[in-house]
């Protein structure tokens, strides 16, 4: 069973995965990569709608013992059978922006992106699928070192879930209206 990291884009999936790779001498499975070279995407465009079950199929293929699984697409692509740990990456929507802009993200993608965020729509859906395996991690301000440590502690200790409200932060804030513009 896989060790897989998922969350939101820019949230350091890959920056966190090559760290684990490295430490526990595990081959990274790339979702985005295998999806890409199977041709699912179009236009070399990864938001698009992309055949999940054709998906889900070509990774049975490749999933092997030993290996850390990364994308934003796990939960979707994933049975709960292949996996030993979810970890669930969660950055602060004011954190991704600068990002994003980097990127050059559209306003409406970096809007659908952090709107997403907030909701949790890829922590909830994890959960949802992979229950006790689900855990969260708030990445907002933490070094990759500290990251990889608060993440080698899950792995190992099966403990170190944190709950992430970004909707109860945002309100607070009062900054609904910039970030679900109508
Ligand atoms: N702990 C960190 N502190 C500061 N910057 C970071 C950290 N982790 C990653 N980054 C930077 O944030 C950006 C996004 O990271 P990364 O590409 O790993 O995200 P991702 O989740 O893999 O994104 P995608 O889903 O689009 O592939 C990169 O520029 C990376 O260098
Ligand atoms: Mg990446």
């Amino acid at each position: 069973m896989s060790i897989v990291i998922t969350g939101n884009p820019g949230v350091g999936k890959h920056t966190i995965t090559q760290q684990i790779a490295d430490r526990m001498k595990l081959s990274i499975i790339d979702i985005n990569k295998i999806a890409k070279d199977s041709g699912l995407f179009e236009k070399n465009d990864d938001t698009n709608d992309i055949d999940v079950e054709k998906l889900e199929k070509i990774l049975e293929q490749k999933i092997s013992e030993n290996n850390v699984i990364v994308g934003h697409l796990a939960p979707y692509v994933l049975r709960k059978n292949q996996v030993k740990t979810m970890i669930v990456l969660r950055k602060s929507p004011y954190d991704l922006i600068p990002v994003y802009k980097d990127r050059r993200y559209s306003d409406k993608k970096i809007i659908d992106n952090t709107g997403s965020e907030i909701l949790g729509i890829i922590a909830n859906d994890a959960i949802t699928k992979f229950q006790e395996k689900t855990f969260q991690i708030n990445v907002s301000g933490k070094t990759v070192v500290e990251m990889l440590e608060k993440i080698m502690s899950i792995i190992v200790n099966k403990e170190g879930n944190e709950e992430v409200d970004w909707l109860d932060l945002v309100t607070k804030n009062n900054d609904l209206g910039k970030f679900f513009v109508n």
